[in-house]
């Protein structure tokens, strides 16, 4: 049977009769929209754990421009239809209020060289709004184990941040990218692409794949020059970033950092698709 629950109290009733007895909670935080890429994140949980909680809240202090927020793709009762087709065992569906009562004051988290480039320098506060909704979530939910996308890389690293920092017994497990056929990844965002954007938006991972199988660092540089210049060109394209980033540090690939392993390093991508803003990683082919 599926549990729906929309606030917190009923949440902590519901998980204190699961505790009693005594199964493993697995937890997949969304902000609805879902596509099978969420659903993929279910079905890992559902392996490893024995209730999977998933959640449904479109968190606006992650959100630093605000017509991004009011535009992002909401669709509750679609999110549960597809969710009754998984093994998702509880959904949970708090309001704003009822995640930030009036009282709450967020809090400053030290989440260190992560919030300085890419995603972390682009959306100034982001980083800090994703951790504070996932304290939250964390605390109330107490997973053995939460579930996230690789699309998301760097947000997998600031959630271990978070963890460490609050010293979490939650295990962080990152699940593989899904892509459509010609190979964009899955996003909730993808739907607001109109036909023709929802089209050109294959080109960027298209790039992507070019990027990570050049094999030396002049040719690498050279090729993301080009890469950039290539989507810029495309009508209703704007590059936001396209780098080679250190897979830890998020630091763009520079001629000095060539010494370290490949796989340390990622093609990561953050592209503004006819108004809609796509982000991507893979990671690189080429033996630097
Ligand atoms: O990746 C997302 O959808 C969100 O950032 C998350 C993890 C649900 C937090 O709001």
């Amino acid at each position: 049977m599926l549990h729906i629950l929309r606030n917190r109290k009923d949440l902590a009733d519901h998980l204190q009769q699961l505790r009693a007895n005594g199964l493993s909670l697995g937890f997949v935080p969304t902000m609805g929209a879902l596509h099978e890429g969420h659903l993929s994140l279910v079905q890992i949980a559902y392996e490893k754990t024995d209730h999977v909680v998933v959640s449904i809240f479109v968190n606006p202090s992650q959100f630093n421009n605000s017509k991004d927020l009011a535009l992002y793709p909401r669709d509750v009762y679609g999110d549960i239809e597809k969710l009754e087709t998984t093994d998702c065992h509880t959904i949970y569906i708090p309001s704003v209020e009822d995640v930030y009562p009036p009282d709450y004051v967020q809090p400053r988290y030290n989440l260190g060289e992560v919030e300085n480039s890419l995603e972390g320098s682009s959306r100034p506060g982001h980083f800090q709004g994703v951790a504070a909704v996932l304290e939250r979530f964390f605390t109330d939910i107490g997973p053995e184990k939460a579930f996230f996308g690789e699309k998301d890389y760097q947000q997998v690293a600031v959630v271990r941040k978070l963890v460490e920092l609050k010293q979490l017994p939650i295990e962080i497990v990152a699940c593989p990218t899904l892509r459509e056929k010609d190979g964009l990844a899955m996003s909730s965002r993808n739907r607001r692409l109109s036909p023709e954007m929802r089209t050109q938006a294959a080109n960027i991972f298209a790039e992507m794949q070019k990027i990570s199988k050049v094999n030396t660092v002049e040719e690498l540089i050279l090729k993301l020059d080009q890469s950039r210049a290539f989507l810029n060109s495309i009508d209703g394209f704007s590059v936001e970033y396209l780098e080679v980033a250190n897979s830890q540090t998020f630091d763009p690939i520079t001629k000095h950092s060539l010494q370290l392993p490949r796989n340390q390093w990622r093609v990561f991508a953050a592209v503004n698709v006819g108004g809609v803003r796509l982000i991507d990683n893979c990671a690189l082919e080429s033996e630097l």
